[in-house]
């Protein structure tokens, strides 16, 4: 049975979710298909992927076709940086909804704690190629999305790749009326970010693991970076159960009771990363999988190293 998690709204999350970063448009309306087909109910967007359009033809069809009842589906979608200022917030995520063609959205992210410079380009960058500020508090930029609660547009809100003490500030703001639902960060064997989820889970808020097979398809990957996919370690606990090594590294992550949302845009992959559910790995297995943490990022978000709320350069 596929699972789900409760979120501090009483909704339920599944578990396994469909990721859609990196799918070009010509593709990802068939695998947004292919994964509802194969028994996902959770899909991973955001406007900065510059997919949504076919992300939400994918789902519209499937739901025309009677594969699926909207209801039964959870939507999530993000929050770009350039949308920070509290008057771009409601028309950002109203831009989300006409793309993808849906009424409300299941979950809406604060994509990054970082606002940048509004305008067209979605990666304001100065001469030395680090992002614009727009001066902007996240605190201030997450009253806005609560808006979109009260205005039926979202039916929750969350954040990705807040650190603790980000969450802290973000938990004691005066007047706090929505907690987070999730925070949505970079997650895998090499960085297992067990202080950030153990914090995150005892406040009430679940975590959403990204790229979870270590983003192989990244476009700044070099030859020599590491690769979970390809570990050996990981590879001899699959062959103990017959299973691929993806299915190991999504397994890894439903079994801690964190949300996952593996990318594919390939049919035979995404029914793969779905078939987590008939097998268990021990605690010790667990344990050992846990040791491999060498706190490595596929996704530094290098452009922000300067920006006052880079949100990388504390210990979780
Ligand atoms: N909040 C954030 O800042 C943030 C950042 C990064 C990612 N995300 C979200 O998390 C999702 C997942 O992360 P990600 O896209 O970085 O990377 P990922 O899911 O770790 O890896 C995706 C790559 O793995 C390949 N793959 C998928 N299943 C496989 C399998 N069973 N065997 C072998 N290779 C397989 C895919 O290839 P094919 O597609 O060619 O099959 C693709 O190249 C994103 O798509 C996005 O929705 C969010």
């Amino acid at each position: 049975m596929a699972k789900s998690v409760k979120l501090n709204t009483g909704a339920e999350m599944p578990i396994v979710g469909l990721g859609t970063w990196k799918s070009p448009p010509g593709k990802v309306t068939e695998a947004v298909k292919a994964a509802i087909a194969a028994g996902y109910r959770h899909i991973d967007g955001a406007f900065v992927y510059q997919n949504e359009t076919e992300v939400g033809e994918g789902i519209n069809a499937m739901v025309k076709d009677g594969v699926v009842k909207r209801e039964e589906l959870f939507v999530v979608s993000k929050l770009w940086c350039t949308f920070h200022e509290k008057a771009l917030v409601k028309g950002a995520c109203q831009k989300t909804l006409s793309d993808l063609r849906l009424d409300f959205l299941d979950l809406f992210l604060m994509h990054l704690p970082m606002g940048f410079q509004a305008g067209s380009e979605l990666f304001p960058l100065d001469s030395e190629g680090l992002a614009i500020t727009d001066g902007t508090n996240f605190l201030d930029t997450w009253e806005a999305m609560e808006e979109l609660v009260d205005a039926g547009l979202v039916k929750a809100i969350g954040i990705s790749n807040f650190n603790k003490d980000q969450i802290e500030t973000l938990l004691n703001k005066p007047g706090l009326k929505y907690k987070p639902v999730t925070n949505q960060i970079e997650c895998h064997p090499y960085l297992t970010q067990e202080k950030l989820i153990s914090y995150c889970q005892s406040k009430g808020i679940s975590v959403t693991a990204y790229s979870p097979l270590g983003s192989p398809d990244r476009p700044w990957a070099k030859p020599d970076d590491p690769s979970v996919l390809d570990d050996p370690n990981i590879k001899a606990i699959a062959q103990k159960y017959k299973k691929t090594s993806a299915q190991v590294l999504i397994r890894f992550q439903v079994q801690r009771n964190v949300i996952v949302i593996p990318k594919s845009i390939t049919p035979q992959r995404i029914q793969e990363n779905f078939q987590v559910f008939d097998f268990e790995l021990t605690k010790e297995e667990m344990k050992i999988i846990l040791g491999f943490n060498r706190s490595w990022r596929a996704c530094t978000m290098h452009w922000g190293v300067k920006h006052k709320d880079y949100p990388f350069n504390t210990e979780f």
